[in-house]
């Protein structure tokens, strides 16, 4: 039966110009390079400039997936950004890349899920493309990390980096096949009970401040490594395709050994896994659209590839997105 279904056209990233190394960090903190890319695989993280947003990061990803797709901005008529740091409690970091872009119609908004933001943010824009009520999304994870970690604290501020991503999505005929390009399936899954293994300790209504964030590293690396193949398992089971038929694995790009520990307990072979976090660290909502956009650029990712993507984040938040690109 003919139906709708939400179609790449396009990826885009931006990183910030100034880079951070392991060995600056060293300077900082005690550390070391060779312990943080044991540990991580991390070698550089990107840093924003003074005054530069999480709204200008996102702008400038925006652009690159509008041009990569091959529309303008005023094709777009649904942006979502998926942020933990927004410029500003309010208004939305969303309606502010909508008026960079010089959009004046539809709609913007946010959504917060930490570092699976960006596939929470997917499946949210997918479901309004699929309904018919809009047509072309900016789907966006734009974040400022680096103005939330404690700079004195090595067990989490060599882990983040600040960064953007985006997709742009449109609504298109399908006959429902999993061999018609588009978003196939998605899974979301959230347990409020593990806010205190990752958190910021601030916030508008609790402190009036904006806080720190604050991580039991070993737990999450658990949870993220132990739990959350189960939406993976999901997006196959609901189509009927196994790890066999995957072209590219994209989880999030937290820590190098978590992304071969999932893509192994998965059986998803290792030649297919997508790794970027060696240069950018962990970017939270923006890692799995900057993964996707350096495989895409470098010609891994091509039309009609099968593409899992897979994110966990605080809350705990995770969730899994299968697309035939
Ligand atoms: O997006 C989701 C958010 N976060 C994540 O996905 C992160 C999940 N967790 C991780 O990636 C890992 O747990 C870390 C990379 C954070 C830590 O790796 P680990 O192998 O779990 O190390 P650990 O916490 O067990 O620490 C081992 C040692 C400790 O020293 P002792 O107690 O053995 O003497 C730490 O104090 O390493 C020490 N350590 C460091 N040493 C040098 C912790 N951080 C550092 C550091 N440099 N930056």
């Amino acid at each position: 039966m003919p139906q709708l279904r939400s179609v790449v056209l396009g990826v885009g990233a931006y990183l910030p110009q100034k880079t951070l190394t392991n060995d600056e960090l060293a300077k900082l903190v005690d550390t070391s390079d060779a312990w943080i890319v044991q540990r991580t695989g991390i070698k550089e993280r990107h840093i924003a400039a003074e005054g530069e947003t999480t709204s200008m990061l996102g702008e400038m990803a925006a652009r690159d997936a509008l041009a990569n797709a091959g529309i303008a901005a005023d094709d777009i008529d649904l942006i979502v950004v998926a942020t933990s740091t927004p410029d500003w409690t309010f208004p939305s970091t969303a309606t502010q890349i909508q008026a960079a872009l010089g959009i004046t119609h539809g709609v913007a908004f946010d959504l917060q899920a930490v570092c699976s933001g960006f596939v929470f943010a997917v499946a949210t824009a997918e479901k309004f493309l699929r309904s018919g009520s809009h047509k072309r999304a900016l789907v966006i994870g734009a974040e400022t990390f680096s103005r939330i970690i404690d700079w004195t604290d090595r067990t989490t501020c060599v882990l983040f980096g600040d960064g953007a991503g985006a997709m742009v999505l449109e609504a298109q005929p399908s006959q429902g096949g999993a061999d018609e390009r588009g978003v196939l399936t998605t899974h979301l899954r959230s347990d409020g009970r593990h806010r205190a293994k990752l958190h910021v300790d601030g916030g508008p209504s609790a402190t009036q401040t904006v806080g720190h964030l604050r991580m039991e590293g070993k737990e999450v690396f658990r949870f993220a490594v132990g739990q959350v193949t189960d939406v993976v398992k999901d997006a196959f089971a609901a189509t009927g395709l196994t790890p066999e038929d995957l072209d590219w694995f994209v989880p999030h790009q937290a820590n190098r050994r978590i992304i071969d520990m999932s893509a192994q307990k998965l059986g998803i072979a290792p030649e297919k896994t997508i790794a970027t976090v060696h240069l950018h660290g962990n970017t939270s909502a923006a890692s799995v659209p900057l993964a996707l956009a350096v495989a895409s650029a470098d010609g891994r990712i091509k039309r009609g590839d099968l593409v899992m993507l897979e994110a966990v984040g605080g809350g705990f938040t995770w969730g899994s997105a299968l697309i035939r690109w």
